[in-house]
């Protein structure tokens, strides 16, 4: 099993990433951690708070001469912002530490700030929003990039792409060989791989900007090279499509998600929409006529790119606030304002892909188990030539 926490607050200290499963003998470079954590950054229409952080993973334990050990990995990222509120969220209290608070005390539509107050009982939602920030999904694609690190061991790549910007969408499927040439891109626009899609859907975030207003859309994570039998039908909590779909619900502001053609499935006849079975006798393999159930049959990978769609509600914080009503006065007044994003489906993307690195670790890790790598990727052999003679 792999299990991971996080722990930290927007304006904090820093974030806290623990993950707990890997076998040993994993291969971990931090580069490729603060690539992934740098491509999370990235995009247009993001706030001015990406313009302060650089982020970087110092790792504190678990790894050792660039392998994991199979112990716990922590991993900190260091929030630059922290600086800045020392005074207004200090660890222990202070004299006077009451007037450099920065209490937000009309709650912003959208967000954790009235649902969190009444619930923690604070008449501040502060310290609500600290910790309701997106500011947490760095810690996810740090040790998403370790899941990422396991993962391309057995063959296995995942990545992202941009699909829909407000009402700009990209009309056609996307390669596999597109999603590699956007990873590795050094400056990132909205994340499309279709340069005309692309512009359609900047127009969209530059009238965002120009009115005081935000927009959502929707991303595409893409796993290739999965094998089939991952996850099982068996039951409602082992069905890997149930804990794909919890991974990226779980996202800040990710309000739908969709295994496959979900949608389009939903509106066609069932004729158009199961993937024909095949067989080649040559290759002594089965191959399937389309993919439109997104690698994903009966809660069980099938051999198929698994492909999962995360739908983003417009980002909740407006230049031009909503109406809202002050905790202390219960008076009507304008929601309270903290810098933010315009515009941020790029970077749910890569978050996005963390999620399912880590629901594929753990469920390649539930099948084939191994304290060592090398166990691991014997009992998968012993697996593959099972099912290359099934
Ligand atoms: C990468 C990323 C960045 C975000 N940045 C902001 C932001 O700057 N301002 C904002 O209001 N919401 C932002 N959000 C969304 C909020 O975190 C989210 O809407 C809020 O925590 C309430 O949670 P919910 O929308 O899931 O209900 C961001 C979300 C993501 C995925």
């Amino acid at each position: 099993m792999l299990r991971f926490e996080t722990a930290g607050e927007s304006h904090g200290e820093c974030l806290v990433a623990t993950l707990t499963g890997l076998p040993a003998g994993v291969p971990v470079s931090i580069a490729s951690i603060d690539r992934e954590l740098w491509r999370r950054q990235q995009g247009f229409g993001r706030g001015g708070r990406m313009k302060i952080e650089t982020d970087h993973a110092h790792i504190v334990s678990g790894i050792r001469h660039s392998h994991t050990i199979g112990s716990p990995i922590a991993i900190l990222i260091e929030n630059k912002d922290w600086k800045n509120w020392t005074e207004a969220l200090p660890v222990e209290d202070i004299d006077g530490a009451e007037d450099h608070k920065k209490p937000v005390t009309r709650p912003r539509p959208g967000h954790a700030d009235l649902a969190g107050a009444i619930k923690y009982n604070f008449h501040d939602a502060r310290y609500i929003l600290e910790r309701a920030s997106a500011r947490e999904t760095t810690a996810r694609v740090a040790i998403g990039a370790l899941a990422k690190s396991f993962l391309v061991e057995f063959g296995i790549g995942v990545l992202s792409h941009v699909i829909a910007v407000g009402e700009a969408k990209l009309e056609r499927p996307a390669t596999w060989e597109e999603l590699v040439a956007l990873s590795q891109r050094d400056e990132v626009l909205l994340g499309c791989v279709d340069p005309e899609a692309e512009k359609r859907m900047k127009a969209v975030v530059d009238q965002a900007y120009k009115t005081g207003d935000t927009v959502g859309g929707v991303f595409e994570v893409v796993a290739r090279g999965v094998p089939p039998g991952l996850g099982s039908h068996i039951a409602w909590d082992t069905r890997l499509d149930g804990r794909l779909a919890q991974a990226i619900v779980s996202m800040q502001a990710v309000k739908g998600v969709e295994v496959g053609y979900a949608a389009e499935g939903a509106a066609a006849f069932g004729s158009k929409v199961q993937d024909t079975i095949h067989y080649s006798r040559e290759k002594h393999e089965f191959t399937r006529g389309a993919n439109r159930a997104g690698g994903l049959e009966g809660g069980m990978t099938n051999g198929q790119d698994v492909l999962v769609r995360g739908m983003l509600k417009p980002i909740s914080t407006l230049r031009r606030p909503l109406e809202s009503v002050d905790l202390a006065t219960r008076d009507s007044a304008l929601a309270a304002y903290e810098r933010s994003d315009i515009a941020v489906v790029p970077a749910a993307g890569v978050i996005g892909e963390a999620m399912v690195a880590l629901v594929l670790a753990s469920a390649m890790i539930e099948k084939f188990g191994g304290d060592s790598l090398a166990e691991t990727k014997r009992n998968y052999q012993g697996y593959l030539e099972q099912v290359k003679n099934f």
